[in-house]
């Protein structure tokens, strides 16, 4: 008996075009982009904004944006995102209190929902920012997501160029969510 190509695939038409509307559906479904930000002066405001409006580039199709604050972003805001992006200023060589107090609250609830979740993050600082850096990647490597962005470290006095890095850190995460490199 001779055999014809297709043989081996069993599914039949109708549940094959249903798997592909499927999954069609959910290539079409928006994906989502939670910006986490602390920004209690017009420095801080502005960088967010600025990766709030990277994100919203024009080019970039798709994607729904989040900004909330840490005092009020908990699991919920957390397990509705597909990529997170965390931004503080550095206090004291560690990040901000708004920011620990974030991650205090989230870190149990979400340490087994979590794993691999996309993450960058902008640290606003006046001199030097790496203990905020090293504070933060201690915790989101406990939490074991996943970052895909070099961290953006804003020391010294705000320039347009800061301003504009913020913003391509926000398009880049968009474009990436979109493309669903991640
Ligand atoms: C209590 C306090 C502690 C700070 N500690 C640091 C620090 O450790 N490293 C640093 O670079 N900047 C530090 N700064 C500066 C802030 O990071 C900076 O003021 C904040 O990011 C806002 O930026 P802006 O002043 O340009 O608006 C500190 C500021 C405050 C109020």
């Amino acid at each position: 008996m001779t055999s014809k190509a297709g043989d081996g695939d069993r599914t039949p038409d109708h549940t094959r075009s249903s798997q592909s509307r499927s999954m069609l559906r959910s290539m079409a479904e928006p994906r989502h982009l939670l910006i986490v930000a602390h920004t209690p002066t017009d420095n801080t405001r502005a960088l967010t904004a600025a990766v709030r409006r990277g994100a919203a580039h024009p080019d970039v199709d798709g994607v729904t944006t989040r900004l909330v604050a840490p005092l009020a972003a908990g699991e919920t805001e957390v397990l509705w995102a597909d990529a997170i992006i965390l931004g503080t200023p550095a206090n004291f060589g560690y990040m901000s209190g708004a920011l620990k107090d974030f991650f205090d609250r989230i870190y149990d609830p979400c340490l087994d929902k979590t794993a691999r979740l996309p993450y960058a993050l902008f640290i606003r600082g006046k001199t030097d920012a790496t203990g905020a850096l090293t504070s933060i990647d201690k915790v989101v490597g406990g939490l074991n997501w996943r970052r895909v962005a070099e961290p953006l470290l804003v020391v010294g006095e705000l320039t347009t160029q800061h301003v504009a890095a913020c913003e391509e850190l926000g398009m880049t995460m968009a474009a990436g969510l979109e493309a669903r490199i991640f």
